[in-house]
């Protein structure tokens, strides 16, 4: 609040030297800021367990950073820091999109380790995000089918060349100016594999992210990043550093940023709605069951088409095939025959999960349901997997071979011990559905990774680009008018074509 009072009147004084110190004063707080946030997130990976999330822990961890560190140092932190004074409560805040950067640190400290761990992996090697990461993929870096690509720019238009221009020196030192005036850009979009659909959906979570930020105290940096739409991100690339943001990434493959899958905002398929309206469903869903968990029938349900990861998922089939708490069956999309709708699977004590063309989008939604999660091993990671615990007090769900060889045996140790059974299950709920995969959760996420990704970012977005004659133009088109992009529009009574061309000079 402080922060907008004093840009309005900086903006409305003609006197220069006055203008100056407000921008000091701004520069200041943003130092500051900054260097609170940064002593937030490396507590943040002192935290072994994804539960620890009450003040208890907080006071722990900072013990164990103080080891082998400069004790009066952190002493200064420890008093700096206020006690949290605000928790997290499902039920209040899992729908607040718009958590300021402290409660996201609060309820979900253990959220950003794929950011993270993309960030220190560039930090390794002593490198950093240079403007051609960012461009979309020329002709001939690739084999085999064009991705989807959408290059983005989130920006606050002219105030931070303003503050450039002010201050080049110090100013070339911080990442981060006023949300409030930020928007998101479409600079570029490659039409390739698969629907552009997908695409879409991110830029709306992405919009929803940004915009939640009601007031200027909350910081998000200027960026400019490229996202891959296809399923397997990589493939037919020649360049193996290729640095994009992803649906999810293969275990072995550090360049590539998880973000939140499309189905954050949709599955593309009226029988999900979207992800709102999914967990709302489910809710209704489950208070069929009074006694929960316990009335739902001793099975385990899975759905799919062998069109994808076929030998995967015919091993399920095939490991499940004639026992008793089976409700796996195989579905072929042309006659739609033993279709389950999404939210059916919540109806059944046990919900297997299969990778598809890579990762599966469905995980997310099977992670509402209050049943136990059977999953075998993943080779790739979406944004959230880090927090997946296979054994332990904490263990949120149970893994199984990528063959399927050890299904029987855990299925029926499961079923031999519904109480145990029952404890995943509740830890699933606990940690997924209500606390790290909420759209508050989400909506976290993707400021940090606006932060995070800004961090190693090497130049700064340019919201112009210059003609060889001097003139200059705009670059890319605002995301509430792309949003209403077509090929042909008929707002004028007949029909015109779309005249935007996303094409800059090289
Ligand atoms: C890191 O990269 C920068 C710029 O390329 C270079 O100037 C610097 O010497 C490098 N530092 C190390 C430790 O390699
Ligand atoms: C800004 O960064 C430069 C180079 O990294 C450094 O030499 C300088 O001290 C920094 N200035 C401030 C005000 O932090
Ligand atoms: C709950 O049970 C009632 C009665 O059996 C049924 O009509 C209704 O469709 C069920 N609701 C859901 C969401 O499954
Ligand atoms: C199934 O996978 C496990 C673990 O990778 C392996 O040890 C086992 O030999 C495999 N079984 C078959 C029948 O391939």
């Amino acid at each position: 609040m402080a922060a907008q009072g004093a840009f309005a009147l900086g903006k409305s004084s003609p006197d220069l030297f006055r203008r100056r110190v407000l921008w000091i004063a701004l520069a200041v707080m943003a130092v500051f800021t900054l260097s609170y946030l940064s002593h937030q997130r490396h507590e943040d990976l002192q935290t072994a367990n994804p539960l620890a999330v009450s003040p208890a822990h907080e006071s722990e961890k900072v013990e164990e950073v103080g080891e082998g560190e400069d004790m009066e140092q952190m002493e200064q932190l420890e008093t700096m820091e206020p006690e949290p004074t605000w928790t997290f409560v499902t039920g209040r805040d899992d729908m607040n999109y718009g958590l300021t950067d402290e409660q996201c640190d609060i309820a979900f400290p253990l959220l950003y380790q794929e950011l993270d761990r993309a960030r220190d992996h560039l930090v390794e090697l002593n490198r950093t995000i240079k403007e051609r990461d960012v461009h979309v993929d020329r002709k001939g870096s690739y084999d085999g089918r064009t991705h989807g690509e959408f290059q983005c720019m989130i920006h606050d238009g002219e105030v931070s060349q303003l503050l450039l221009s002010a201050f080049p020196f110090s100013y070339s030192n911080f990442t981060t100016t006023l949300t409030d005036l930020q928007q998101l850009y479409v600079i570029k979009e490659v039409h390739g594999e698969p629907d552009r659909s997908r695409g879409l959906a991110a830029l709306a979570n992405m919009y929803r992210a940004i915009s939640s930020m009601g007031d200027a105290r909350r910081l998000i940096p200027n960026v400019e990043f490229t996202f891959d739409i296809e399923d397997i991100a990589m493939e037919g690339e020649h360049n193996k550093e290729r640095i994009r943001w992803t649906w999810a990434r293969p275990k072995e493959n550090p360049w590539l940023w998880p973000m939140p899958d499309f189905d954050g905002w949709s599955y593309p398929d009226d029988g999900v709605a979207s992800y709102v309206q999914f967990r709302e469903d489910v809710a209704e869903l489950e208070t069929n069951f009074t006694r929960g968990w316990y009335d739902k029938p001793q099975q385990l349900s899975w759905r799919g088409s062998f069109a994808q990861n076929g030998d995967l998922r015919r091993a399920l089939v095939k490991a499940a095939s004639g026992k008793s708490w089976s409700d796996v069956k195989p579905i072929d999309w042309h006659d739609r025959k033993d279709l389950m709708n999404m939210q059916d699977f919540c109806k059944f004590q046990y919900v297997a999960h299969t990778e598809g063309n890579s990762w599966s989008g469905r995980l997310r939604y099977l992670h509402i349901c209050d049943s136990v999660p059977i999953i075998h091993k993943l080779n790739y990671n979406a944004h959230y997997y880090p927090l997946l615990i296979a054994s332990g007090p904490n263990q949120n769900y149970v893994e199984v071979n990528r063959n399927f060889s050890d299904l029987v045996p855990k299925m029926e140790e499961l079923l031999a011990d519904p109480e145990r059974a029952r404890a995943i299950a509740a830890e699933s709920t606990r940690v997924f559905r209500d606390r790290y995969l909420t759209p508050a959760a989400e909506a976290c996420y993707w400021r940090r990774m606006f932060r995070t990704w800004r961090s190693v970012m090497d130049f700064e977005p340019k919201t112009y680009y210059i003609h060889k004659d001097g003139t200059r133009k705009r670059r890319g088109v605002s995301w509430e008018r792309f949003s209403f992009r077509q090929e042909k529009s008929f707002e004028h009574g007949f029909f015109v074509e779309d005249k935007i061309k996303d094409e800059e000079p090289e």
